[in-house]
């Protein structure tokens, strides 16, 4: 979470009321998949060539860790890098502090990949990162046998020691958490025997189904997953699909403004995904999945949505883990539709880059909306969006789901602090300003 300060280098978006967006675009590479080619390309046994990777600065500061921990990666050039993988047993120690900056996702999966190293490493990132809870990976970490010290409060910096045998575990997750889910098996696949995880949940399984591609024997059994220790990585080209999290925004762009018709091509649509598609639909809205292929083990498809008349709904609870990081987004589309959305069992929501359901809360309240918070979800009575200024809290998701606010806001949306949206999708502007966001930007501002 941010620390409450005026950002030294604010960005803010100014956008103005009303727009149609209309036309063909592909978003940027998935984050998710993005993090997990560099890691696993990185323990390959030669040369991983990764198409369509995110450069944004969450997955580049995973590309600079393994950099710092003497891999040889090229690039990225127009989302292409090579990566010249060094075996399982071939990183080195950094000889400075790995920076993870705004990722939550780097620091939770090297939390575990690095407990199995002969070296050892210390962890850092920005605010947020560093407030973020850090024992959901280092408990069970610990519990293989890794060694590693954080703050008294489980938070970074970490410091993980090396040279510590690990034992495969089995492992129920008390929350249902991919991030978890892959920091034990990353660490699995330095233990001797066999790590199993299991999940309360379906969560996304990018980090299964690239071990797979890569030559990786990986066991799911309803909601357990098992590796066994000691195994080797192919060397396999990976192409990551258009990030269905950064296409959210488009979809609910597109469902609430009159008019509007977009096609967001090559998007991955891997069913632990595309709960946002499920959400949306549920309220109304017109959203079409065209010509599903399979790339790399990832299901990759062309989405067409059309503005719709939306409907307030009571979310299911089985959607919630896979549309976890669409609710920002899925909360406009709430404010905009006709009737009450409800949503619960979502408290994970409050220990993101900001607590996204306060920080939304907040924001819809400035702009007329109707809003109860509760402690695991909040409860969104649609209406009609005023102008107003509303805090982004350096959060990338929660920035450009209240620019595509704009789009039914009677006059101009300021949002603060939205540096941030560069973590996840560079370009953003100048994609929903082409589409018909009326958005522009301004950095001198400095409330
Ligand atoms: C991610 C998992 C999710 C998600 C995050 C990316 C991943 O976090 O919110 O943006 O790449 O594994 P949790 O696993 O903590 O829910």
């Amino acid at each position: 979470m941010n620390d409450g300060n005026p950002p030294s280098n604010n960005l803010q978006f100014i956008v103005q009321g009303g727009g149609t967006l209309v036309g063909e675009i592909k978003v940027p590479g998935d984050k998710s998949i993005s993090h997990r080619s560099i890691m696993l390309g990185s323990l390959a046994d030669g040369d991983v060539e990764v198409t369509g990777f995110l450069e944004g600065d969450d997955a580049l500061a995973t590309l600079d860790a393994f950099r710092a921990m003497g891999v040889d990666i090229e690039g990225p050039t127009n989302g292409r890098v090579i990566i010249h993988g060094v075996g399982m047993q071939g990183l080195k120690g950094a000889n400075r502090e790995l920076d993870l900056g705004n990722s939550g996702t780097s620091m939770r999966l090297l939390t575990g990949l690095l407990s199995g190293q002969n070296f050892d490493s210390i962890l850092t990132g920005d605010s947020s990162l560093s407030s973020r809870p850090m024992r959901r990976v280092i408990n069970p970490s610990i519990s293989l046998g890794a060694k590693i010290n954080s703050c008294e409060d489980g938070t970074a910096p970490l410091n993980i020691v090396g040279n510590q045998p690990l034992k495969g575990i089995s492992y129920a997750m008390p929350v249902a958490s991919a991030q978890v889910k892959s920091c034990v098996l990353l660490a699995g696949l330095y233990a001797q025997g066999r790590t199993c995880v299991t999940e309360p949940a379906p969560t996304r399984d990018h980090t299964e189904r690239m071990l797979q591609g890569l030559g990786y024997e990986v066991n799911v059994e309803g909601a357990t997953v098992c590796i066994e220790g000691g195994g080797k990585l192919k060397a396999v080209d990976i192409e990551v699909p258009a990030d269905i999290s950064s296409a959210a925004f488009f979809l609910v762009g597109a469902s609430i403004a009159k008019g509007s018709e977009l096609t967001l091509r090559q998007t991955g649509v891997n069913p632990t995904r595309t709960g946002v598609i499920d959400i949306l639909k549920l309220m109304g809205a017109d959203i079409e999945v065209l010509s599903e292929t399979l790339v790399c083990g990832e299901p990759v498809a062309d989405i067409k949505v059309r503005a719709a008349s939306l409907k307030g709904i009571e979310i299911p609870g089985a959607l919630v883990p896979l549309a976890i990081d669409e609710f920002p987004a899925i909360f406009i589309a709430a404010a905009c539709a006709e009737g009450t959305t409800i949503l619960s069992g979502a408290e994970e929501l409050r220990v993101k880059e900001s607590d996204r359901i306060q920080v939304m809360a907040d924001g819809l309240e400035i702009l007329g909306i109707k809003v109860v918070v509760k402690s695991d979800g909040i409860i969104i009575e649609g209406g009609q969006l005023t102008g107003g200024e509303v805090n982004s809290h350096g959060d990338h998701r929660i920035a450009m789901s209240f620019a595509m606010a704009g789009l039914m806001s009677t006059s101009v949306i300021r949002v603060n602090d939205c540096l941030n949206v560069n973590t996840s999708f560079p370009g953003f502007v100048a994609m929903a300003k082409d589409c018909g966001l009326f958005i522009s930007t301004s950095s001198d501002h400095s409330s």
